[in-house]
Parts: structure tokens; sequence; C-alpha cells
């Protein structure tokens, strides 16, 4: 059986790169993100089993649906890449 990999943030970006890396060595993938977007992941990585989760991980509800979602799959969790996130752009030492 394949090794499994969570990538939140996995439907764009540099989550998507991790997740294809992961996916060419030989890992199913659990991908997470917070709009629809996430549900084209599965088509992106054919090779390997791609569980899809929408899930906001900016609140404690969503987390707790990514992690009963792990849990559910009754698999160890190989590697976890916890990338999902907002860049906000500017400088951290000036005024907005
Ligand atoms: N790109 C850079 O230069 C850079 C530099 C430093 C740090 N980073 C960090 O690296 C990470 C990825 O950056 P990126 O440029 O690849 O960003 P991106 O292209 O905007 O992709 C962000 C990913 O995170 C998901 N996401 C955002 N908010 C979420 C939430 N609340 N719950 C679940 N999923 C969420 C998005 O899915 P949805 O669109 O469906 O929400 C998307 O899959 C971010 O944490 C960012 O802050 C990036």
């Amino acid at each position: 059986m394949n090794r499994l990999a969570l990538v939140t943030g996995s439907s764009a970006g540099i989550g998507l790169e991790l997740a294809k890396e992961l996916a060419s060595r030989g890992h199913d993938i659990i991908g997470v993100g917070s709009s629809a977007r996430i549900e084209g992941l599965r088509d992106q990585l054919p090779s390997v089993t791609v569980v899809q989760v929408q899930a906001d991980l900016g609140t404690a509800a969503g987390v707790e649906t990514v992690w009963q979602r792990v849990v559910e799959l009754g698999r160890p969790l190989d590697v976890a890449a916890l990338n999902a996130g907002e860049s906000r752009g500017g400088s951290p030492w000036l005024p907005a």
C-alpha cells in the first residue's frame, strides 16, 4: 500500500506542487482547501488515491473536519505538509 500524505492548501500554488511531488514519489494524498477548487485535485493526480476535503482551516470546526477524515481512513499518516494560508503582502515593519 502507498504511503499517505496530508497536504493542506493543495488546490493551488505551493501546496499543489507539494502534492504533485509527493504523488510522484508514490504517496496517496489527502488534499485540503477552503473552496470548491479542491474538487479538481483528483484529476491532477491520476496515479494515486486522492481524498479531497473542503474545510476552512481558519476555524476549529474546519480543523476537526480534516482530522476526522484522516482518522476515518484508518491508515498511518506518513507526511503532513501544513501549507494552507494566504499572503497579506506589505512590510511587517511599516504601518499599513
Ligand atoms: N508564495 C509565496 O511567495 C509565499 C511566501 C511565503 C509564505 N507563503 C505561504 O505559503 C503558503 C502557500 O502559498 P501559495 O502562494 O501557494 O498560496 P495560494 O496559491 O494562494 O494557495 C493557498 C492554498 O491554501 C488554501 N487555503 C487558504 N486559506 C485556507 C483556509 N482557511 N483553509 C483551508 N485552505 C486554505 C487555498 O485553497 P482555497 O483557495 O480553496 O482556499 C489554496 O489551496 C501560504 O501559507 C503562504 O502564506 C507563500
